[in-house]
Parts: C-alpha cells; structure tokens; sequence
C-alpha cells in the first residue's frame, strides 16, 4: 500500500494541472505559513528555505507573499521539482529559487529560517544537520504529526526540545515548533 506522505506526493503532482485543485489545497496553509513566520520572528533581512517544497510548493509561496524575504525551496525528488518550476513560471514567482537536495545533509549556511514540511524525513537527522551546519541565530520550525498519525509521518524525536510552539488546526498536524541555534 502507498504510504500518506508518497500518496500526497502523487497527488501535488497530479494537481498541478488544476489551478483550482492548486488553490483548494493550498489554501488553509496561508494561515499555517502565516503563525510560522510569527513563531520564527521572521523579519527583513531572513533568508529562508522551505524544505520539502513538492510540486506545489505552497509554504515557499506565502513565506514569500507574507514576508517579503527570498526564498529558496528544497526537494529531494527531482520530477518534484520539475512540476514546481513550471508552475512557479505560470504563476510568474520567479523569486523563489528551486533547489534539489536532500535537508539532511545539504549546507545550511545560507538561510537564516528554515521552515520543513510535515513529510519532511528524517527529522531527527534534519535537526541534527540543523545544529551543526546552520549560522548561529537561525531558527528551524517543524510541523509536528498528531499521535494519531504518528506511524504515517516521521515524528520530532523527543530529544530535542523546541523553544516554543504555536498551535495548528490541520488534521494531520496539531502545531508547528521552533528550535533555535544557539551561539
Ligand atoms: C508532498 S510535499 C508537501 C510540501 C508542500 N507542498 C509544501 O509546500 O509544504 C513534501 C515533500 O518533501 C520532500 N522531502 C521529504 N524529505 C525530504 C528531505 N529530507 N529533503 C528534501 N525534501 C524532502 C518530498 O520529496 C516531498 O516532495
């Protein structure tokens, strides 16, 4: 059986040929995005990446709408990639740069806010690769799956203990949190 997180892969992938199907499942992420930038205290100056941007990269769009800052998006899975180029050319967003490359290891150096998607695996080695590599001062926000969906998405191990959170009203995930690299 297709795991939760390759179905939605497939389907952004499927809906990126229907500009409503596009808003329709964009759309309450606004809201999301938007207690994301709030949480990361994110200002002018930020460099952000959104990694694991898929086919509809809808984080990147409204960091970008909301904030102002540029931004770049990551994803592992090239045709991925390819659908959001095309479509981040029809939408004229010819300021969010695409980036290929898996979070866990690729150089962080760059961004000041890193902002993951809920099917973004293996969190525990993202963060990791977040303390070690990221520029001191950068923030990380994770959206964290709900217990009830804990064995379809990679959980937050417990071992790291964000700084904050804010509460989120998605099905799958009930909140997004903050860790904070520290001098
Ligand atoms: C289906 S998308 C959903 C993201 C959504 N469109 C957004 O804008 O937030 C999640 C993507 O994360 C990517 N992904 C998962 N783990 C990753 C990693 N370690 N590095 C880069 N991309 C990753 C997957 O390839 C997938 O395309």
């Amino acid at each position: 059986m297709v795991s939760l997180p390759r179905a939605v892969q497939l389907l952004e992938k499927t809906w990126t040929i229907s500009p409503l199907m596009q808003k329709i499942y964009s759309s309450p992420y606004r809201f999301i995005v938007k207690r994301e930038a709030g949480l990361a205290g994110i200002r002018a100056g930020d460099r952000i990446l959104s990694l694991g941007c898929g086919a509809i990269p809808f984080t990147a769009i409204f960091l970008q709408k909301i904030t102002g800052c540029p931004v770049s998006a990551l994803d592992i899975d090239l045709p991925a990639l390819q659908k959001a180029g095309e479509l981040l050319k029809k939408a004229g967003l010819k300021q969010i740069r695409l980036i290929e490359g898996n979070g866990a290891f690729i150089d962080l150096s760059d961004y000041s806010v890193i902002v993951t998607a809920l099917q973004a695996e293996p969190k525990g080695e993202i963060i990791d690769n977040f303390f070690s590599n990221a520029q001191v001062g950068a923030r990380l926000v994770m959206r964290v799956p709900r217990k009830t969906f804990s064995t379809n998405y990679d959980p937050v191990p417990q071992k790291y203990k964000p700084e904050k959170e804010v509460r989120q009203a998605m099905i799958t995930f009930g909140k997004s949190v903050l860790f904070r690299k520290a001098v």
